[in-house]
């Protein structure tokens, strides 16, 4: 197993499906739409689903009746999405959600026959290079379109600017491309592997900038974000930790104001073949 396993609450997906679905490249949707079944139920599997928030925000833009079929590990997370299914399709036709308890890392394309469309979000920059391979040749091997979205790609602007930004984000960066028993996880370089793997494969591969701008109105989200931010920059910097007492505070006092603009850079792939 590579992929890095840490757990992921609810609490946390909650908080950010809102500006995920802001982000999300709805360009690309457009692009899926035409490759779409004329007629018949669309199969669409979403690997590493969460909660389920990629079908809550994808299924109502598509067409046509959908089953979901949700994988992930956690099966307290695929209670939630089971609990909380997306609404009707574009059309009005109907959306059906199945949960499935799978290590993605596991899965052979027979588990995925029929697939019209495979999707993953908030993925790719927790894998290392093994399971991105494994991950690709499955896709490849299934043969449909693949959306892989919100991954992130190293760029974090905070408004207004301080001078220690840039150190937090580059130990911030240098912790996502950590090392672990599995591996170094992809971090920020995970968009450019995963778009040259798939492209050595013979695909095309679209890629659409999806950043979270947060505002005022996404303080919770922004305070919550950025106090994972400078946590993992501190894990990663020794250094940084003992230096960074009065900016985490002036920071963290700013996002839960509203004051602080936060700009994530994320990327969306679609790929086709
Ligand atoms: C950051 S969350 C993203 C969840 C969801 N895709 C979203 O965008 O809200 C990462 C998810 O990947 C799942 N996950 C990580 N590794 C996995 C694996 N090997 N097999 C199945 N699920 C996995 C976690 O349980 C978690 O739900």
């Amino acid at each position: 197993m590579t992929v890095e396993q840490i757990r992921v609450s609810t609490e946390w997906l909650d908080l950010r499906e809102p500006a995920d679905a802001a982000a999300r490249s709805s360009d690309l949707v457009e692009r899926i739409r035409r490759q779409l079944p004329a007629a018949g139920r669309m199969v669409i599997h979403d690997l590493a689903c969460g909660s389920g928030s990629m079908a809550r925000w994808l299924a109502p833009l598509l067409p046509g009746p959908q089953l979901w079929v949700m994988h992930d590990r956690d099966a307290d997370l695929l209670e939630v999405a089971a609990a909380n299914p997306p609404g009707p399709a574009a059309d009005g036709a109907p959306v059906i959600v199945e949960t499935r308890l799978s290590d993605i890392t596991q899965l052979l394309p027979d588990d995925l026959a029929g697939a019209n469309l495979i999707t993953a979000s908030a993925l790719l920059d927790l894998i290392t290079g093994d399971p991105l391979a494994d991950l690709v040749g499955l896709c490849s091997a299934v043969g449909c379109p693949v959306l892989l979205t919100l991954s992130v790609v190293g760029r974090v602007e905070l408004a207004p600017a301080e001078p220690l930004d840039r150190s937090v984000a580059g130990a911030f960066d240098a912790h996502q491309r950590r090392m672990t028993a599995g591996g170094r996880l992809l971090g920020p370089d995970a968009v450019s592997a995963a778009a040259g793997r798939f492209r050595m494969m013979g695909h095309r591969v679209l890629v659409r900038s999806s950043p979270w701008r947060l505002g005022p109105a996404d303080a919770d989200l922004a305070a919550e974000w950025l106090t994972g931010w400078l946590d993992a920059a501190c894990e990663q910097e020794a250094e940084l930790a003992a230096g960074v007492g009065a900016y985490a505070d002036r920071r963290l006092a700013q996002a839960r104001a509203g004051q602080l603009a936060v700009t994530v850079g994320h990327s969306d792939l679609l790929v086709l073949s």
